[in-house]
């Protein structure tokens, strides 16, 4: 039963979209591309040789003239970037300096020798400099492939060595909760031994010593001889625009490459679909660019609809519990972008923060990267939205470039249920299904299916396509797999149900089990690990992981915070797990495959019963003997 409390849109009831969308998807975004800035138009609207898509071959375009040269022609002064560093400090950018200082920066990569298709690794902190870097890469037709600034040196480097990038952009420092994170250090430690890093070139943020060598270059030095102007490269269509590591059910990241026409179709199409962008709107997303949504939904999105966005540099939290809640009011905010995990903790430091403050510039709410609970819901749209808000809550990955499964409130007005994303965008088909690919009766709990392509899909992983073909396409024929489960109710609202696979949404950030496992054994200490998540009530997961250590080393407290220590130094400071268990021996099947949800079991004191049936390999008299003999060997602390 729908709930007509929350029948609440802004009054745009556009049948149209949707319908022409229905009639013929390929028209439909063909009639979408038009609305961005094309040097030449395209020939072929989508050349699809299963499982790769190439959309709007023939056409030249360039992404960074599609953010910057389209607004700067018609309005020049518009407020691009209104940033607030964590100290306070303000920064803004008109869409003209914006466009100058791109520009100025990408003859500056011209000049240290970068050139078009070759990558550039980007790892700084939220300035707008961060931006900036993107935006000059597309310019010139650099691949850029921007690394979160928490991850630490061997996270970098394996994505660096991966993406052969010969030059990095990085600055002297971050700032995260009065700390400095020394990211020049850092970068220094991941790279000293990859000899096809030309140029680090260094950004002067907090003013802290650094060590420079010939390699290095202040970014304000090079950049103040340089022009103002730089013509954007005429580049195809299906270019690549980024690579952006992700974590998968394998130890190593994948990079997932994204191209340039049919990537920017859809950012642009859903950023106004889902957000009603208007010329007055005051956007704020509090995404880092170091994900996805950064990439979208703060980088290309909102500039190529000239919009003026908010860009925050620390911890939402910090200096003041109610940090977020000020820039709201403060600058009139009307459409906030958040995530579940950051709204769980909004709401554990109680109502009096966002009540002592004015929200009331709000008209849209928007969540992403996890399953948000109806509660939590509720009280976005009670609380924070004072009930006259639509929220869209906005299901999509890194693969998928933009969102595929959200409310449109741009475009129509449809009841909203907590907790459910409602529908797929225009233009997208979706089923849930079954282990054979037979679709689910409605209600029943499947896989999602993604039946046709679109625009933003990925173009392939860096460097593999047998990769890509095997991770989404194999385990039904022709249509992709994203890897999690979900309903689709009577009405045919979606509710996403999380990841089917072994991957962890903690605190909204992807890791891979694998990927935890491998960095644990790179421990001398570690024989073998075995990590799983389990429901956290604010980062929605939490890393439990079970060790067992190699013969003769014992289990000492100091031991326990040397492994947590270790995870911290090889993935960054969000992969450390919430709870580590020494173990004698890993409970497995027969075939050697980990009983990983007999794990979760355990961490959650759930009964054997429950999990009996869940272990397709084992017997239940395999697992009951597993399940004692790891909680005989358990040693807790
Ligand atoms: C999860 C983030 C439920 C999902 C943009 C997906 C969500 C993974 C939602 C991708 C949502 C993202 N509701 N689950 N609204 N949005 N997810 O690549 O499991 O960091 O597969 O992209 O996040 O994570 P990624």
């Amino acid at each position: 039963m729908l709930d007509s409390t929350y029948e609440i849109g802004l009054g745009n009831n556009d049948l149209k979209t949707r319908s022409d969308a229905a009639r013929d998807g390929i028209k439909f975004w063909e009639t979408q591309a038009a609305k961005l800035y094309w040097f030449e138009k395209w020939h072929t609207a989508l050349e699809w040789n299963p499982p790769f898509a190439r959309w709007f071959v023939g056409g030249k375009i360039n992404a960074s003239y599609n953010a910057l040269d389209v607004t700067v022609k018609k309005n020049p002064n518009k407020k691009a970037i209104i940033w607030e560093g964590e100290d306070g400090t303000k920064r803004e950018l008109t869409y003209q300096e914006l466009l100058s200082e791109v520009c100025k920066l990408a003859n500056v990569l011209k000049s240290l020798g970068v050139k078009k298709g070759d990558r550039v690794t980007v790892y700084l902190p939220m300035v707008p400099e961060l931006i900036m870097s993107l935006l000059a890469c597309a310019r010139i037709g650099a691949i850029h492939t921007v690394i979160f600034s928490g991850f630490s040196a061997k996270s970098i480097k394996d994505r660096v060595e991966d993406s052969k990038s010969k030059v990095i952009i990085t600055s002297d420092g971050g700032k995260r909760r009065g700390n400095i994170i020394q990211l020049k250090d850092i970068v220094d430690e991941a790279i000293s031994d990859l000899d096809f890093v030309e140029h680090i070139l260094v950004l002067e943020h907090t003013k802290n010593n650094i060590a420079m060598t010939k390699r290095d270059k202040k970014w304000h030095e090079l950049v103040a001889s340089m022009s103002p102007i730089c013509n954007a490269e005429v580049l195809d269509s299906t270019h690549p625009l980024y690579i952006l590591y992700t974590s998968g059910t394998t130890g190593k990241p994948k990079g997932v490459l994204h191209g340039t026409g049919g990537y920017l179709t859809h950012i642009y199409s859903t950023f106004k679909w889902i957000f009603d962008i208007r010329d007055s709107d005051v956007y704020f997303c509090t995404a880092d660019m170091g994900w996805v949504t950064g990439h979208s939904y703060i980088a290309y999105g909102p500039l190529m609809h000239g919009a003026t966005q908010i860009m925050y540099e620390g911890a939402l939290d910090y200096p003041t519990p109610a940090k977020i809640w000020e820039i709201v009011s403060r600058y009139k905010v009307t459409i906030l972008y958040t995530t579940p995990t950051a709204l769980r903790m909004f709401m554990k430091f109680g109502d009096e923060l966002p009540n002592s403050n004015d929200l009331s510039s709000l008209k849209l709410l928007g969540t992403v990267g996890e399953p948000i609970n109806p509660q939590v819901w509720k009280w976005y749209f009670k609380i924070i939205g004072k009930e006259k808000c639509p929220i869209v809550d906005t299901w999509w990955q890194t693969e998928t470039g933009g969102a595929l499964i959200s409310p449109v409130p741009g475009l129509e007005t449809i009841p909203l249920k907590p907790g459910s994303a409602t529908r797929p965008v225009p233009g997208v088909s979706l089923s849930v299904v079954d282990e054979h690919g037979k679709e689910v009766k409605p209600d029943s709990k499947g896989y999602l299916v993604v039946t046709n392509p679109w625009p933003g899909m990925l173009l392939t992983l860096w460097g593999d396509d047998e990769k890509y073909k095997t991770v989404y396409w194999t385990k039904y024929k022709n249509v992709y797999y994203p890897g999690d489960y979900a309903i689709k109710d009577k009405d045919g609202y979606i509710w996403m149900l999380g990841r089917a696979d072994d991957v962890l949404k903690v605190a909204g950030h992807r890791l891979g089990t694998a990927e935890l496992e491998s960095a644990f054994v790179s421990h001398k200490a570690v024989a073998e690990a075995a990590v799983c998540g389990i429901p956290h009530e604010v980062k929605g997961e939490a890393i439990i992981s079970f060790v067992v250590l190699k013969e003769g080393i014992t289990t000492t407290m100091q031991l326990k915070e040397e492994l947590t220590n270790h995870i911290r130094k090889t993935i960054g400071p969000i992969a450390a797990p919430d709870q580590l268990y020494f173990v004698k021996k890993l409970p497995k099947t027969r075939s050697g495959k980990i009983m990983r949800r007999l794990l979760k079991a355990m961490a959650k004191n759930e009964p054997i019963g429950d999990i009996s049936t869940l272990e397709d390999e084992a017997s239940v008299d395999e697992i009951k003997a597993a399940l004692a003999e790891l909680q005989q060997t358990l040693d807790k602390f």
